[in-house]
């Protein structure tokens, strides 16, 4: 039987059986190994790994790309190993937060932009919810046997008053919700936090690369280390399609004010004259010659965008730099 080593970011490494059909996300918990995880059918990508030795095979359809799956990339959840193998996660096994169910209070909903909402959230005065600054939570649909994934945008010192940005799609259920039925002292189901994509503590130079509201998380971050005065350098290039999506720019105004290290860098795709800043993707903020140095770099945003920034940053950044992603794959 194929013996897989699960090696994580505090050079822990433990070792699993995995009997032949079975996926390693089901034997490393039969082992009682903690992985993060949350959809288990390979489309939320949480559970991400890089093999770093043997084969495996994916026991089912996901939604990694081929790119993704050549250079390495795991799901867990849905892949088995053909070999003995090594699979490095992005996280030491103690920062994991155990998910849970909670009710939130819907406090208020604002437009931040034409295509952008603000929900902002209370949970109960006892409650237990803690999260690392750029997780998320799945949010029931009130009546609806659906749900949707959401990142805070708060930071998580206060982590009973949360906040959301919500992009609004035509079309979408959550988007309904939110703009037409969602008001003060409507109460919604979430459950987390999930996700391995948070702010790693260090004090070296970090890019953030944010594609529409994937600012979402971007901004608990920011606003956690402008809690604490941090002075880390940090680099954040921010794009959208169009103007009517561009939102958070105050709020970066005040981040800077408050992080003397952070610089902002925007781009409108099918800008028009409204906007007199840099037109394009953010691709093309990250093309130029005076990209600054970084430990760590940290990708939220929409599939698309996702993808042509995976194959910029294997050819802008070091191999050693440690880079932390989360695809807002849309509910297939
Ligand atoms: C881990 C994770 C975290 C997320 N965090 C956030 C967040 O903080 N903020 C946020 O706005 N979204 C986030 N998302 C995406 C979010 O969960 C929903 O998929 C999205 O808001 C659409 O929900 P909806 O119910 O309005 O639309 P749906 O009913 O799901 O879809 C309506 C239509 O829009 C299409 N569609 C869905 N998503 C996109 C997209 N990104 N671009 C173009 N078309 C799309 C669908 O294919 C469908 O045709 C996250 C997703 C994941 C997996
Ligand atoms: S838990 Fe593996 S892709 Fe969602």
């Amino acid at each position: 039987m194929p013996i897989v080593t699960l090696a994580f970011t505090n050079g822990e490494k433990v070792r699993c059986e995995v009997p032949r059909g079975q996926t390693i996300l089901e034997a490393a918990q039969a082992a009682g190994i903690v992985l993060a995880k949350e959809c288990e059918n390979g489309a939320c990508q949480t559970c991400r790994g890089t093999l770093r030795s043997g084969q495996v095979e994916e026991l089912d359809v996901t939604e990694l790309s081929e790119e993704d799956f050549d250079a390495g990339a795991v799901l867990v959840c849905s892949t088995g190993p053909l070999s003995d193998a090594e699979i490095e996660f992005p996280y030491a096994p103690e920062e994991l937060i155990t998910p849970a169910p909670h009710q939130m209070t819907v406090q208020d909903v604002t437009l931040l932009s034409p295509t952008t909402a603000r929900l902002r959230g209370q949970l109960p005065r006892r409650n237990d919810f803690r999260f690392r600054p750029g997780q998320y939570v799945n949010i029931s649909l009130p009546g609806l046997q659906a749900k949707r994934s959401y990142s805070m945008a708060s930071p998580p010192s206060d982590p009973r008053n949360v906040e959301f940005h919500i992009r609004l799609l035509p079309g979408g259920l959550m988007s309904a919700y939110v703009t037409d039925e969602a008001a003060p002292g409507a109460t919604l189901d979430i459950v987390g936090p999930y996700g391995a994509f948070y702010l790693r503590e260090a004090d070296g130079p970090a890019v953030m690369i944010a594609g529409g509201t994937g600012l979402a998380p971007m901004i608990s971050m920011l606003r956690a280390l402008a809690q604490r005065n941090a002075t880390r350098r940090i680099a954040l290039y921010y794009g959208v399609t169009r103007f009517e999506d561009l939102y958070g720019l105050d709020e970066l105004e005040g981040l800077k004010a408050r992080l003397p290290g952070l610089s902002v860098h925007c781009a409108v795709a099918e800008a028009d004259n409204r906007w007199t800043g840099r037109t394009g993707y953010v691709t093309d903020l990250l093309s130029g010659p005076d990209l600054p140095p970084a430990e760590q770099v940290y990708v939220c945003g929409p599939p698309a965008m996702m993808h042509a920034v995976r194959d910029l940053i294997a050819q802008r950044f070091a191999a050693d730099v440690d880079v932390f992603y989360e695809e807002f794959a849309p509910v297939s």
